[in-house]
């Protein structure tokens, strides 16, 4: 099987190789918002194909290790030979030093060590640093310090612990930075980087959703020709812009298969099939509510519930796409932190499986796939939905777990409970929208296994605890709950309670992650 990417082969591009650090991503997406293309790769990229790559200019990350151990991740030094501005961050600063003669040692003391803002001084006569201010505040995050510049460089930054926070080989092109101009905290790291970008690799910065969308129209027409795809449609953002952009590169050649589990939101459903039967291409709607529900029946246990409902969607999936028979190209909506994580290796701990609709390879006969998202970060992914006229409820829509609702009512799932879950969710997302509460990443309502004692009308009732749950996060790996104004709150449980029978107590949920997740389940 092979893996056919949209590939982007006529951009100006920057080559990130990835020493590690927790802030790689970020790099990355600061590079593309500057309008050039850039691909994170690991350090040990050969130096072949970083030929191949040309790469207008070369960022080496931050990462974790010190670059003095003989085990540290190293990059081909012929790097410097290329004749191609480099930039080192971090651990890319220090390797840079050390690789081209220069010394770095353990800090001598803890006052040298520098976590977090720092006060730094640049000189700004240097390249770099021209464009901003003599002094500003740094994210640093070292332990290692560079003792002794290479030759031919010079310092161009210090602060109080760092004598070597900046520094630079003007001629050859050979800048460094010990702190991370890629976090928000560093406050000219935007114009550092653009500075780098711009003026030093002479980046044109053409990269852009509208650009990319012609790239990609264009390559998947000249790889799949007059050949059959088929896109496995969950109605989340992702499937759904690779689908459009599918649509509009080859038309009726595509066929998508929307398989509804019975789990979405209110109305999503026919939402999505409304959506897709407007543009060219075959649409297959898979109503499976019933068989998803017959499988979970009796089923409390969210792992397991995840895991019937990954497998079922294979299996749906599968004997649909035996109908329509042998196809050439299966179209996948995986974006580029699923490609950088699973390159990465992650050690991570699985604390939840998350079922994305990705695993159906093996079950489906097809000859390749395709990934037309492959390199693109999630806001690029909704702005290439704008680009291709998705409307912007469904390109800027919150995060929806693959399970759906399954995972959001605790206990057995059963009809009636699905029924009132997708009308208090529905009360609950829409106040949360038409108060226009700030910092809102996702918000959505939990039917909780608890039932208690209320009084309504002139009668006792004893129903469900409905809890609410919005969360403000920049990446979803932490979040806080959100200061939603108490008169919105007021009103949705005044709203649930009166309109959604069997609920008669709401809650909000005022819990942080870690040490909740975002989910219940
Ligand atoms: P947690 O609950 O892990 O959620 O803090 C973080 C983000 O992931 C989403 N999530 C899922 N997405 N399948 C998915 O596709 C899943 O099983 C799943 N579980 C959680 C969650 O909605 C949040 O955005």
């Amino acid at each position: 099987m092979n893996n056919t990417q949209t590939e982007n082969l006529n951009v100006e591009r920057i080559l990130i190789l990835d020493f590690g650090s927790q802030y790689n991503q970020l790099i990355a997406r600061r590079v593309r918002e500057t309008g050039v293309y850039c691909e994170l790769r690991p350090f040990s990229m050969t130096f072949e194909q970083i030929r191949e790559f040309d790469p207008i200019a070369i960022i080496l990350s931050g990462g974790p290790s010190s670059v003095y151990d003989d085990k540290s991740p190293k990059a081909d030094s012929r790097i410097f030979t290329l004749g191609v501005p480099v930039l080192g961050i971090c651990y890319g600063a220090q390797l840079m030093a050390l690789t081209l003669g220069g010394k770095v040692v353990p800090a001598d003391s803890l006052a040298n060590r520098e976590y977090g803002r720092t006060e730094t001084e640049f000189d700004t006569n240097s390249t770099l640093f021209g464009n901003i201010t003599s002094r500003s505040i740094t994210w640093m995050s070292h332990g290692d310090s560079v003792e002794q510049l290479p030759e031919g460089f010079t310092a161009t930054a210090h602060s109080s612990g760092c004598p070597f926070a900046g520094f630079e080989d003007n001629r050859r092109r050979f800048y460094a930075v010990q702190f991370h101009p890629e976090v928000t905290h560093t406050e000219k790291g935007t114009e550092i980087l653009r500075t780098f970008i711009k003026d030093i690799a002479g980046a044109k910065a053409e990269w852009s959703m509208a650009n990319y969308k012609q790239t990609a129209i264009e390559s998947i027409r000249a790889k799949v020709g007059n050949g059959k795809a088929l896109l496995a449609l969950s109605g989340g953002v992702d499937s759904s812009v690779a689908a459009a952009l599918m649509s509009q590169a080859i038309g009726n050649n595509l066929t998508c298969v929307f398989v509804d589990h019975g789990l979405m939101r209110k109305d999503e459903g026919d939402q999505v099939e409304r959506i897709f039967s407007n543009y060219a291409v075959n649409f297959i709607r898979v109503n499976a509510g019933d068989l998803f529900l017959g499988k979970l029946r009796g089923v409390t246990e969210p792992e397991k519930k995840r895991k019937i409902i990954g497998e079922e969607f294979i299996r749906v999936f599968e004997a649909e796409s035996k109908k329509i028979g042998k196809v050439d190209f299966l179209v996948q909506g995986t974006i580029y932190p699923d490609v950088i994580e699973s390159g990465m290796g992650s050690n991570a701990a699985v604390i939840k499986s998350h079922h994305n609709v990705g695993g159906l390879p093996d079950y489906v006969d097809f000859k390749e796939i395709i990934e037309p998202l492959r390199y693109l970060f999630k806001d690029e992914v909704r702005q290439l939905g704008r680009e291709l006229g998705l409307p912007e409820y469904l390109v800027s829509r919150q995060p929806f777990p693959g399970p759906g609702l399954a995972i959001r009512i605790i206990g057995e799932i059963t009809e009636e409970k699905l029924s009132i879950l997708r009308d208090a969710d529905w009360i609950f997302r829409s106040e949360v929208e038409a108060a226009r509460v700030p910092d809102a990443s996702q918000y959505f309502a939990v039917l909780t296994n608890t039932r208690s004692v209320g009084v309504m009308g002139d009668g006792r009732t004893y129903d469900y605890t409905l809890a609410l749950r919005c969360v403000s996060t920049p990446d979803f790996m932490t979040a806080t709950f959100t200061r939603i104004p108490y008169e919105v709150l007021e009103k949705v449980s005044h709203r649930i309670v009166n309109e959604v029978p069997h609920i008669n107590r709401v809650v909000y949920d005022i819990t942080a992650k870690p040490p909740a997740t975002v989910e219940w389940e």
